[in-house]
């Protein structure tokens, strides 16, 4: 199978300086939005695929660079097994159907978690999807799956561990870089902006490593109602931030 069967179409826009390079997204309250309508669970998380196609084409359109999307998370699995497993029917559906549209945009998937527990029929796919977006170069979509924080760092520790005890890493020489470099997220940049739709204010294990310096931005409004507005309200609010990584103003404006 080749790689990169797409004639790639040219990227929509460059981001403006005040433009987040990453943004990163719990799409929380599908089945809050369900049942305020008297639907099943699963109502919400279709809708919520809606929302996930809108909220990529408003990104390309904005040239952001990177967008990572909260889809399932290791603590999921907890839910009533019918949830999880029409959770799985969706994610392979979307997997199945969405991917023409992402060759079609220029858009790079990448599917991050433990990807184990998933089993062959989504592994392949995974695999499918990935190889056929591979040379894409407008926006990378980076989807978190059975994805937790913590599971994400205990992995990275463990092959530290391996590899230092095999001799092949120093321990003196691990640092922040490196401990990053063997994240599942290793070569995507932090997250720039974080948005959390739903109203919790929590960031529920997801990139806990990653968010250390995150703008954190929460919204009450439900993620299959998340609409292009509020899609530009998180846009403004960030751009209002000074980030200023322990600094002062000061020294951050000169
Ligand atoms: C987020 O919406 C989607 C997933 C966790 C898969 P929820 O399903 O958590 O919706 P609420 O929070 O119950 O409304
Ligand atoms: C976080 O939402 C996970 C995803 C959106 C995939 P949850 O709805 O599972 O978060 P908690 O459990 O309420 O914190
Ligand atoms: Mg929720």
């Amino acid at each position: 199978m080749s790689p990169a069967e797409n004639i790639k179409t040219p990227c929509q826009k460059k981001p403006e300086h005040s433009t987040p390079r990453h943004i990163a997204v719990i799409m929380d309250g599908n089945g809050r939005w369900a049942k305020s309508r008297g639907q099943p669970r699963i109502m919400g998380h279709r809708k919520g695929a809606e929302a996930v196609r809108r909220i990529i084409r408003l990104c390309g359109d904005e040239g952001i660079e990177h967008l990572t999307l909260f889809a399932f998370s290791s603590e999921n699995w907890q839910r009533p097994p019918r949830e999880v497993k029409l959770l799985m029917e969706l994610f392979i559906s979307v997997l199945e159907k969405d991917i023409d549209a992402l060759v079609e945009n220029g858009v790079r998937l990448r599917i991050i978690g433990d990807l184990d527990r998933f089993g062959k029929r989504i592994n392949s796919l995974i695999k499918k999807a990935e190889m056929r977006t591979a040379c894409n170069d407008c926006m990378q979509l980076t989807i978190a799956a059975n994805y937790g924080g913590r599971w994400d760092i205990t992995q990275a520790c463990r092959h530290l561990a391996d590899k230092s005890s095999r001799g092949e890493i120093d321990p003196k020489n691990i640092d922040e870089e490196l401990i990053s470099s063997y994240l599942v997220s290793d070569g995507i940049p932090d997250p720039d902006l974080f948005i959390r739709t739903g109203g919790e204010k929590r960031i529920s294990n997801f990139l806990i490593w990653q968010l250390a310096y995150c703008e954190l931005y929460f919204t009450d409004i439900l993620w299959p109602d998340f609409s292009k507005e509020n899609f530009s309200d998180a846009l403004q609010w960030f751009a209002g931030r000074e980030r200023r990584f322990g600094k002062t103003s000061e020294q951050v404006s000169a």
